[in-house]
């Protein structure tokens, strides 16, 4: 598996020959755990990417079926599967991009936090191997929690040597879609023509989204203010509750994490002007990693953009951010360090 590697082989170049003469760039993206609930849809959408020339899916269960059933859209990028530990670094090896959604999700009453020890040592493996295989790709870390989950795949980065800041985002683009649509409904608009950045982090009140900065501007009373943050912040738990046990959000969480790859791809390209918010190695604040806008790149986040002004109520959230943060972040530290 795959059945005829060579034939394979020969239709990537092909492909790739023919994507020269047009002129177009194809990209190489791995997603590990794409077998999963966010691993499927975002590895079909990743198939629809025209950046996107080979696309490998990784994971422990289903690959295979997964693989195959992807590799039938007549799309450009030429699909292969990998399952399991021992085909890892197959899966790895010349990738520019690798996206990580492997790991458990949470149940209703549990926390991100609650995830940790399951999903730190699947982290831990997974950038084992990056480093190993492809030390230069861009990383998508969207695994929970995402506020440990970056500062683990840091340590593991830093202990092989290959740590480059720029190049490690977590993804708190599901923040942001989310933003968009609730401060939309609240304004009547739609959503695509709103604005809204989320910084902090990615859980609870760590996510802290600016509304203060709306774009178009516009103001809220207080009652709004209070309901778009707390249905910002919770975004997440209210689609744990409504899946009642059987996950947490996947769809939304598909449609995130391509609109970010497809980011990354076009900061890749060399596009001008690619900006998003993305939980990095920062300076933002005291704290070594913080979610702020930063503009992506033919290296990855080029460029960090300070916070701009806050309002009273920001201010408040920010402090109340950045100490939750910086007990997540230790945390993860730790992990490897220990
Ligand atoms: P899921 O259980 O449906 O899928 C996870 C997949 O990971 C499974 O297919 C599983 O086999 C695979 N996996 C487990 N261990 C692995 C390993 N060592 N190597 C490769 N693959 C492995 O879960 P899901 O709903 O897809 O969620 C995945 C993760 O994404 C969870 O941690 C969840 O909390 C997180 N998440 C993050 C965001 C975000 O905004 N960053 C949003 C939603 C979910
Ligand atoms: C989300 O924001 O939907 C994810 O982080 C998953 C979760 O556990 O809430």
């Amino acid at each position: 598996y795959p059945p005829n590697l060579q034939m394979e082989e020969s239709s990537v170049l092909r492909r790739a020959n023919c994507r020269a003469k047009g002129g177009a760039p194809g990209f190489k993206v791995a997603i590990l755990g794409a077998a999963g609930g966010i691993g499927q849809p975002l590895s079909m959408l990743m198939k629809i990417n025209p950046l996107v020339s080979v696309l490998h899916l990784y994971d422990v269960v289903n690959s295979p079926g997964v693989t195959a059933d992807i590799s039938h859209m007549d799309t450009g990028a030429v699909v292969r599967g990998f399952l399991g530990q021992p085909q890892l670094e197959s899966a790895l090896t010349g990738m520019d991009l690798v996206i990580i959604p492997a790991g458990v999700p949470r149940k209703p009453g549990m926390t991100r936090d609650d995830l940790f020890n399951i999903n730190a040592g699947i982290v831990r493996t997974l950038c084992e191997g990056i480093a190993k295989c492809c030390p230069k790709a861009i990383v998508n870390l969207i695994s929970n929690p995402v506020n440990s989950t970056v500062p683990i795949a840091a340590e593991v980065f830093k202990k092989a040597g290959t740590f480059d800041p720029k190049r490690l985002l977590g993804v708190t683009m599901l923040d942001v879609v989310r933003a968009k649509t609730f401060v939309a409904e609240v304004l009547g608009l739609d959503p695509r023509e709103v604005d809204v950045p989320v910084v902090g982090g990615h859980a609870g009140v760590t996510i802290l989204p600016l509304l203060s900065q709306v774009k178009p501007p516009c103001s809220f009373t207080p009652q709004e203010t209070e309901y778009l943050t707390n249905r910002i912040q919770n975004g997440g738990t209210e689609v744990v509750e409504a899946k009642a046990g059987t996950g947490s959000a996947t769809l939304s969480m598909a449609y995130a994490a391509v609109k970010f790859a497809d980011a990354c791809l076009r900061g890749l390209r060399g596009d001008a002007g690619v900006v998003e918010c993305s939980f990095v190695a920062s300076e933002v604040t005291e704290l070594p990693f913080f979610a702020s806008k930063v503009r992506l790149g033919r290296t990855g986040a080029e460029e960090i953009f300070q916070l701009g002004p806050l309002n009273e109520y920001e201010r408040v959230g920010l402090e109340k951010a950045k100490k939750e943060l910086a007990a997540s972040i230790a945390k993860g530290i730790s992990f490897i360090r220990k």
